[in-house]
């Protein structure tokens, strides 16, 4: 892939409870991007904020006894939190109520009822207020009834301001089908595309003030503020409106927003607006925990059974550091797809993979380049079936592994990293260094100085490629092996000699062992 700018966002959250799993998903998967881009060399910015406006982030604030704007301060600060803890290497951070998005809010508003584009309508219908939206027919259960997710429906007559959205239906068809890479992973393109067989309405964009006032004014109408989606998704413009980053490369979201706000009333708006559209949206799936999304108030399981206690995920990364939860979220979650979140789950990887697979096999390095080497990584003397078999291998991962996070499948691209450290392990086991250095042949001093090379050189690579998804612990590896932290995959990336010679640090256990799962702390 050529080097270029690279500009992505991930959804904005909602201010109205505190952070979970979820939101920390969707933002670990966008920051292993944000890096991996950055490691391609691509003059990267990246995005995320706070979606702060609509009733039920006024309706939070008004219970706890606050004013919304306070209210919303204080989540800022919950989810801004949670980025450092997750070592998110976002550029910039909006909040909707910030003037530099109001301003094209509110300017975006004047030119589309400037050019017709909005009109005024009295509307009437029923209208969820959880959801703060009315609902259509096609909404209704079987029986009639509205369906409990709508809570309290009411009948209301209003006048309102709504967008020309229908017709530019016919356009973002044609669109979709010129561009079937548009929304990742295709399947969900081919949802949307479904849900474009049936006509689509006008959206309403405005709320009246007396129903609610925690919103942007609508320019050309005083009385009113702007629906909160019109609002949330403009901030993917405005954050960049005087930074000429617009088209946007990448929007990560979750599934749940994908129809229609994000793949039909965005590229609509932008359309209308003289805007190219994004690139492409990456659509992820959700956490689950017993068979629920994971939610700020966690959702009782389908079959009514009771609900999980709910579990701090973030609390492992104030725990163990956020590489271990990084590395985690992102290998065992393929995007697209759901995933169940256990501790168990946890464990077990952070045991296995990361203990018992890349961390021992680091100690055995350090440990042995300290017995037999004097610490200091000895040159490759021989070079036999074993060593080229190593090589070709990470020849075949670099380019699978290079192509799967291209692909934003870190699932994917870290199977095949590890697919590599077995093989490490398994070819320092088939040596057998401890034997060699008990041999007086120097054929023996030869083999086993190239075992060292070999898993130091091999563990250089594995490090360099971990940097997108675990950032800290890449670099400490690196630093034990006496390198500079990654910064980028070229030049990085060839079997070389680069860390021959250099003093190896005497010890460092990465991943410490887990309590046993019985003791009071687990
Ligand atoms: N504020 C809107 C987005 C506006 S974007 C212009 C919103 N906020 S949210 O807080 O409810 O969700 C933020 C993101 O977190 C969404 O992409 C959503 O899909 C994601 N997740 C929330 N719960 C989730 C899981 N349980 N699992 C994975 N991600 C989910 O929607």
């Amino acid at each position: 892939m050529p080097k270029g700018t690279f500009y992505l966002t991930t959804a904005i959250d909602y201010a109205n409870g505190a952070p979970h799993l979820g939101h920390a998903y969707e933002k670990v998967l966008a920051d292993a991007i944000a890096r991996h881009r950055r490691m391609r060399g691509d003059d990267v910015h990246f995005l995320t904020g706070l979606d702060e406006h609509g009733q039920k982030v006024e309706q939070t604030a008004r219970k706890a006894g606050i004013e919304p704007l306070a209210h919303c301060d204080g989540v800022a600060v919950l989810f801004r939190d949670m980025l450092a803890l997750l070592g998110i290497s976002n550029d910039d951070y909006i909040r909707t109520t910030e003037a530099r998005h109001v301003r094209v809010v509110q300017d975006a508003l004047q030119r589309l009822f400037d050019q017709g584009l909005v009109y005024r309508a009295e509307y009437t219908g029923f209208y969820s207020v959880r959801q703060e939206q009315f609902l259509l027919e096609k909404d209704r259960a079987p029986d009639g009834s509205w369906p409990a997710i709508f809570g309290e429906v009411v009948q209301l007559t209003e006048a309102n301001y709504f967008f020309r959205l229908a017709q530019f239906q016919p356009w973002l068809v044609s669109h979709l089908e010129a561009n079937p890479d548009f929304i990742q992973p295709r399947f969900r393109q081919r949802q949307v595309l479904e849900f474009l067989r049936e006509p689509i309405n006008d959206l309403c964009i405005s709320r009246p003030k007396s129903r609610l006032t925690w919103g942007i004014e609508l320019p050309f109408d005083r009385d009113y503020v702007t629906y909160v989606w019109f609002d949330a998704l403009t901030n993917y413009y405005s954050a960049v409106a005087d930074k000429g980053r617009w088209p946007c490369d990448l929007h990560v979201i979750g599934k749940d927003i994908l129809v229609p706000p994000h793949a039909v009333y965005w590229p609509c708006m932008l359309r209308a607006l003289g805007l190219e559209p994004p690139r492409r949206l990456l659509v992820h799936g959700w956490w689950t925990m017993g068979g629920s999304k994971v939610s700020k108030t966690q959702e009782k399981p389908a079959d009514g059974a009771p609900a999980p206690k709910p579990v701090d995920a973030l609390q492992l990364a104030r725990d163990h550091g956020a590489d271990p939860l990084r590395y985690f979220l992102m290998r065992e979650m393929t995007v697209g797809q759901d995933s169940e979140f256990s501790l168990d789950l946890f464990r077990i990887r952070y045991r296995t993979d990361l203990g018992n697979d890349l961390g021992n096999l680091l100690n055995r390095l350090l440990n042995m380049t300290g017995r037999y080497a004097a610490g200091v990584l000895p040159a490759a003397a021989a070079d036999e079936a074993p060593e080229r078999e190593v090589r070709d291998l990470w020849s075949a991962t670099a380019a699978k592994f290079l192509a799967r996070a291209d692909g934003h499948e870190f699932k994917e691209a870290l199977e095949e990293l590890w697919v590599f450290i077995r093989a490490l392990n398994a070819y320092v086991e088939g040596r057998a260094p401890w034997k060699l250095g008990k041999s007086a042949d120097p054929a023996d001093k030869a083999r086993l100085d190239s075992c060292l090379a070999h898993v130091g050189e091999g563990l250089r690579l594995v490090a360099t490629c971990l940097a997108p998804v675990m950032p800290t612990v890449s670099a400490r590896l690196l630093a034990d092996l006496g390198l500079p932290a990654a910064v980028a995959y070229e030049g990085a990336l060839g079997w070389s000699s680069a860390g021959l010679g250099l003093r190896l640090a005497d010890k460092d256990i990465l991943f410490p062992p887990l309590d046993p799962p019985n003791s009071p702390a687990a």
